[in-house]
């Protein structure tokens, strides 16, 4: 049968247009916020149109040596073009980029996912360590 992680797909961010790059430093400082960027389409730009477009990104992270990862937050793309005169009519796009923050004394991996109206389930992650 089918399962769910089965449907999560990753390739490199530099020529799979779908990959949430996670643009973040390699080393935080405890209890600092660790800021991170997550955009879909860093180099090769997904579409954006009523048809074909990003739905929404995921942020979670999982600190070493845990079992369950943690929600760090949700960004929702919700204007795609469409308006009362019909699909890509509005010029208005919500572009798949979003930039949040959160705080842990833990290193561990920083993990995104992306949803494609059409191509489905994407991930990447990138892990962040502790300063010494
Ligand atoms: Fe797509």
């Amino acid at each position: 049968m089918p399962e769910l992680k089965d449907q999560l797909q990753s390739a490199d961010w530099k020529s799979e247009k779908h990959v949430p790059y996670i643009d973040c430093p390699d080393t935080f400082k405890k209890s600092e916020p660790v800021r991170v960027t997550v955009a879909v389409g860093k180099e090769v730009p997904h579409p954006n149109t009523s048809a074909h477009h990003i739905q929404w990104l995921d942020l979670y992270f999982l600190p070493e040596g845990e079992k369950f990862s943690y929600q760090i937050g949700r960004f929702e793309c919700h204007a795609h073009g469409a308006s009362i005169q019909g699909p890509d009519t509005s010029t208005i796009y919500t572009s798949p980029a979003t930039q949040v923050e959160f705080k842990t004394d833990k290193p561990g991996t920083v993990m995104a996912a992306s949803y494609c109206n059409i191509h489905g389930l994407w991930q990447y992650s990138k892990k962040i360590h502790l300063q010494k």
